[in-house]
């Protein structure tokens, strides 16, 4: 039998999983069928060099080490006419509303770009906020890797500690379709990739972008 396709969003379940361990894992946010146009999108804005290698940092701090962080990204209007816009926005927007329903977050914006990992590539430990800005809330990460097998490699792994200050390791697979959300505080790494990985990457954050 063919596993059922069915979108795994329940806000009551996300909202559950945020308070009590950090993290949640939504299945099937994306179609196969949606993920397949979307990816069509992504293949040619990478054929036409519109992605750039992605820095660490801000402004000042500013800074590109491919030992790092070895992906490349593409920012995103939400004013462009791209299935990411049509199909993935309206539904992560959905997702804002009811994050500061359940959780009280005080989310006004979501920032996004699409990323891609080439083969070898890895992004070491790191948190989503900066030194002086912590307008990051949430991370969100929703994986476009049609067959993802374990042999690709590229887990998403988060660091957390337990009740005792225990550091815990929770390893998420970058499967097609899924969707991670996680505090951006939580230290966290993607494991080197040995094939091509695609994502939409974005943030909630609770202060709207000043610039
Ligand atoms: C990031 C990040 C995780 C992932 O882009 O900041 O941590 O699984 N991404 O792609
Ligand atoms: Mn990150």
């Amino acid at each position: 039998m063919v596993a059922a396709e069915t979108n795994e969003y329940a806000p009551e379940r996300v909202a559950l999983d945020l308070r009590q361990q950090g993290f949640s894992i939504i299945d099937h946010f994306l179609s196969l069928d949606e993920v397949t146009e979307i990816l069509n999108q992504i293949e040619e804005r990478l054929d036409n060099g519109e992605f750039k290698k992605a820095g660490i940092g801000k402004a000042d701090d500013y800074q590109i080490q491919h030992s790092v962080r070895g992906d490349l990204i593409r920012w995103i209007d939400e004013a462009e006419p791209i299935p990411t816009n049509s199909i993935f926005l309206p539904r992560i927007k959905a997702v804002t509303q009811d994050l500061n329903k359940y959780c009280f977050l005080g989310l006004v914006e979501f920032e996004y770009h699409h990323t891609y990992y080439p083969v070898g590539s890895k992004y070491a430990r790191h948190t989503d906020t900066f030194l002086h800005d912590s307008s990051r809330v949430i991370s969100a990460v929703c994986y476009l890797n049609i067959n993802w097998s374990p042999a690709d490699g590229g887990e998403l792994v988060i660091y957390d500690t337990d009740q005792e200050g225990v550091e815990q390791t929770i390893t998420v697979e970058p499967r097609c379709g899924r969707l991670v959300i996680f505090e951006s505080r939580l230290w966290h790494e993607v494991l080197e990739c040995n094939a091509e990985r695609r994502s939409i990457t974005g943030w909630f954050r609770n202060e709207r972008k000043l610039f």
